[in-house]
Order: structure tokens, then C-alpha cells, then sequence
């Protein structure tokens, strides 16, 4: 079995998507899973020229990629049957291969309705907190209790270890390191899951079967949440916003906009044992003209974009550093 993983480096919202897109129209994988998370995360994709979302469905299924919603996961049944919905709009027979750990729980309609006024972390009022509590606390259901979702049920361990000897998994992990509830940089402001390879060793994918970690980051950072993030006197943040069409792919909120918080990638990098680095985004700050980042503390200013990006390469100095601007790839 070979596993590689594509992580995020920050606080979501990296271009996971985009690299996930090149990663599985590649053809090298037998299997997609999402490990954790629920519909609070979405991926971008573009097929056939339109650009749409994936949410708790892997987008690999959408290249006619094996895909698996994990056991770490959480799913409310409307949603996901809507999402299968779309998604056959742009790919007929998505629904053949789109599977369901029996284990991933439930997100009931009650756990969507009891977040619909949250402020204080400022979630994306999927209902995740509620499942996790409740999955934590056993009194969860779980995927194959619900007649709807039987159907779509495997048993991983069967899939991933007898039925496919030489599988080859794509990891599509949802949300980034900062937002991990046990690496959280700001707990509470973070989701309920570890969002890292131990997302993806909890599926039952040992640690022997990683081969890659793909550590996925902007040029510069955004955060969505309650939590006050933005320098308000910068105009120059609001305009990367602008540019860079910073909204959420779930909420459409307006993502928050710092300069690129090197401390940051490299210690996240450093926590999921990333051994490519991506990063997303160089073009926005092109279009805006500005090549800035934190380092140590203290604030980069760059003549170009070379040094800009020499300084990032070399701070993560034996690992494949990559500069991607593709909407839909890496
Ligand atoms: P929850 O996961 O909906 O409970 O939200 C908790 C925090 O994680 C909030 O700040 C969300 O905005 C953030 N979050 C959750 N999923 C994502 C994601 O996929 N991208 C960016 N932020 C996310
Ligand atoms: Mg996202």
C-alpha cells in the first residue's frame, strides 16, 4: 500500500484543491479518501472548463478516481446526496465510485441547527462540532445506520488491505495544520479533528505506506473565523483579498489577509513531516505588486519575485520547494 498525502500548511483554504486536481488526473491512484472533516471544507475544481466545489465527496472522484468519504469523517445525508447531485451534472457515474467508510458519523440535522447561531469560533455551521462531540461522547450514529447511506458503506480495512494489496491512495486532507484541534495555533479557533497524517493513520492507513507529504501554502496567509487576524490599516491586504478572490468555497465569508507568516509553514511542515512544499498563489501578489513576508518575527520586504521566492526555498532548505499558480493543478 502507498499512501501520499496533500496537507494544508496554514489555515485552510491553501489550494489543496488544485493540487489534489493534477495529483489525480495523473492516473496513478487506485484510491482517493478524505480522512477527516465534513462539508465545512470545499475543494475547487474546474471540469471541463467549469469551476465548481467539493465538499465531503474527494474531488478525486471527479477523474474517476475510487473515492472514499473516511472513517474520521462526518456527513449529514441531504447534504451529501446533494453534493452527489452536482457533482453527476459534470461526471455521470460519479455515484459508482464514490464509497463511504461504515464508521464516518453522522452529522444529524440537529447538529446543522444547533450551530446556526455560533459566533464565538466562527465555524462554518456545518454541524461538525456536534458530531465530534457526540461521536466522542458515543452517542453518535454512524454512516450505516442510516438505510439512505448503506448502500455507499465499505469496510475500509476490507478495501484498503485485502481487496486492493497494491493500493495507491490519494489523501485528499481537508482544512491546515493551524486549524488542527491538537496542533491548534489558537485553540479554541480551529475544527474538531486532526486534519494531518494522523487523520490519515486513523483510517487505518499505517504510517508505512506514506510516501509523500505534499505541505500546500499561499504566497500569503488568509484565515476564516472569529478570531481578529487582518491588519485593518493595510490597504494593500485588502486588495490582495480582491485579487486573489479571497471568499470561502463553503461559507462565501471574506477571508481575512496577512503577509505570508514563514514561522508559521515552517513549523506546520515540520509537524506533518512534508517532504514537497507547493506554493499556491505567487500570481495575486504579482498582480498587487508587493512580495512581502514574516519571518523570525520581523517583516521582508523583496525587490522581486526571484528573491521572494529564493528566500522561501532556501528557509525550507532540503525539500522540494514548488511555485504553482495553475487554478487547477500544481
Ligand atoms: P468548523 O470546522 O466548521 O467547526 O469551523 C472551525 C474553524 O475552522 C472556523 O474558523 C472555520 O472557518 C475553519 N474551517 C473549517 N474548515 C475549513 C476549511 O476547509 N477552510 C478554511 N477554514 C476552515
Ligand atoms: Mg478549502
Amino acid at each position: 500500500m502507498i499512501a501520499d498525502i496533500v496537507c494544508g500548511l496554514a489555515w485552510g483554504d491553501e489550494g489543496k484543491g488544485a493540487v489534489v486536481s493534477q495529483l489525480a488526473r495523473s492516473g496513478s491512484y487506485t484510491h482517493a479518501i478524505k480522512p477527516s472533516g465534513g462539508s465545512n471544507s470545499g475543494h475547487t475544481v474546474y471540469v471541463n472548463g467549469v469551476r465548481t466545489s467539493s465538499h465531503v465527496i474527494p474531488s478525486s472522484a471527479l477523474y474517476g478516481v475510487r473515492s472514499i468519504v473516511g472513517s474520521g469523517c462526518v456527513l449529514n445525508e441531504s447534504k451529501f446526496f446533494a453534493e452527489l447531485d452536482k457533482l453527476s451534472k459534470l461526471k455521470s457515474d460519479i455515484s459508482n465510485l464514490v464509497k463511504i467508510a461504515h464508521n464516518a458519523h453522522i452529522v444529524t440535522d440537529k447538529h446543522i441547527e444547533e450551530e446556526q447561531n455560533e459566533s464565538r469560533i466562527g465555524t462554518t455551521r456545518q454541524g461538525i462540532g456536534g458530531a465530534y462531540r457526540d461521536k466522542a461522547a458515543r452517542v453518535g450514529q454512524r454512516a450505516e445506520d442510516v438505510p439512505g447511506l448503506r448502500e455507499f458503506c465499505i469496510d475500509l480495512h476490507k478495501e484498503l488491505h485485502i481487496d486492493s494489496p497494491n493500493a495507491v491512495i490519494l489523501c485528499e486532507n481537508s482544512q491546515g495544520i493551524s486549524l488542527d484541534v491538537d496542533l491548534a495555533e489558537k485553540y479554541p479557533y480551529c475544527t474538531s479533528t486532526n486534519v494531518g497524517p494522523a487523520a490519515v493513520l486513523n483510517n487505518g492507513i499505517p504510517f508505512s505506506a506514506i510516501r509523500k507529504v505534499f505541505g500546500v501554502a499561499k504566497c500569503y496567509d488568509t484565515y476564516v473565523g472569529s478570531m481578529a487576524f487582518q491588519d485593518r490599516t493595510d490597504p494593500i491586504l485588502d486588495k490582495i483579498a480582491e485579487v486573489g478572490m479571497e471568499f470561502g468555497t463553503t461559507t462565501g465569508r471574506r477571508r481575512q489577509v496577512g503577509y505570508l507568516d514563514m514561522d508559521r509553514i515552517i513549523r506546520n511542515a515540520a509537524s506533518i513531516g512534508a517532504t514537497d512544499i507547493i506554493m499556491k498563489k505567487g500570481d495575486i501578489l504579482r498582480k498587487v505588486g508587493v512580495w512581502r513576508l514574516k519571518f523570525n518575527g520581523e517583516d521582508f520586504r523583496f525587490h522581486d519575485e526571484t528573491d521572494f521566492r529564493n528566500f522561501v526555498a532556501e528557509k525550507f532548505n532540503n525539500l522540494n520547494v514548488i511555485f504553482s499558480e495553475s487554478p487547477d493543478g500544481i
